[in-house]
């Protein structure tokens, strides 16, 4: 039997509707400054949407598009601005920074307040994730988290296989899923006989960037396969790492590519920028 497509996109629009209906609440609304260095196309379309997400959530938005000579230390100088400003409530700068200006993505994410850390990749919300007492989740691996919540697919007891170590996804992918009494496996590329470990999974998060990394053969009949990833085959299609028809039809739940994650992780970013405001007394 086929499995069931989760609609990602269908959930993203009821969770920003909810956000939306909270934001209407506060006293002012929340605010998001979204930084983007340089002109790499894909970070290009990432920050118009999340442009977009703030009009349909009723949120305050700025959007800093800065040539990618900018420089680390103009960078950081913004970082310290955003920080103070009060309608500010969240502050993402769109990652990868531009290669061959020895920026340090590293330092950016130290500036950023950790109150108003969207992304939650400041070590201090990356260090209250692992102990389970947060105010911010990163926003792809939350995304996964609540689509597998809306399909009652439970964690506890199951044994989740993570693809991919990335701090943004595998890591704290494979944190979330634990916290969930999930029992929890971390693959990577350096993963010998990777099949023998994901024909295990109950649950099956592919986040490599591969395109057909994970085939029918590497999956167990009646899995859930989450696929994170976003790349472009051969023919210039968008698609995740999973061979998605071939997978579709052992698996008895499957995200496509695009329609699963993305728009999730759009939404919880919106959430996010919800609870930052919360945060800065905006209640
Ligand atoms: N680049 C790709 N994904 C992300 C993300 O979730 N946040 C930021 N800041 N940059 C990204």
């Amino acid at each position: 039997m086929a499995a069931t497509i989760i609609d990602g996109k269908a959930l993203a629009a009821k969770k920003k509707a909810q956000v939306a209906e909270q934001a209407a609440k506060l006293k002012s609304r929340p605010g998001l400054a979204v930084i983007l260095v340089g002109d790499d196309p894909a970070s290009r379309v990432y920050v118009t949407s999340k442009r977009r997400d703030c009009e349909e959530c009723g949120f305050y938005s700025e959007e800093f598009a800065l040539p990618a000579e900018t420089g680390q230390k103009a960078l950081l100088e913004l970082v310290d601005t955003l920080n103070e400003r009060p309608e500010i409530d969240g502050i993402l700068c769109q990652l990868p920074l531009p290669k061959g200006y020895d920026y340090d993505e590293q330092e950016v994410l130290l500036h950023i307040a950790p109150s108003k850390d969207v992304d939650a990749f400041h070590p201090t919300n990356v260090g209250k994730i692992m102990i389970g007492d947060y105010d911010f989740l990163p926003c792809t691996p939350a995304g996964v988290m609540e689509m597998l919540k809306e399909y009652n697919i439970d964690p506890a007891g199951k044994h989740c296989v993570v693809v991919g170590r990335s701090n943004i996804v595998g890591k704290p992918q494979a944190m979330l899923l634990l916290h969930k009494h999930g029992t929890v496996t971390i693959c990577h590329s350096r993963t010998p006989d990777l099949a023998s470990i994901t024909r295990q999974a109950d649950i099956l998060v592919a986040a490599v960037g591969r395109v057909n990394l994970i085939t029918a053969d590497m999956v167990k009949p009646g899995a859930v396969v989450i696929d994170v990833a976003m790349n472009r085959n051969a023919a210039g299609k968008l698609c995740g790492d999973v061979d998605f028809a071939p997978v579709a039809e052992i698996a008895s739940y499957i995200t496509p590519v695009p329609g699963g994650v993305g728009p999730m992780t759009r939404a919880m970013l919106m959430e996010n920028t919800l609870t930052a405001a919360r945060l800065h007394g905006k209640e």
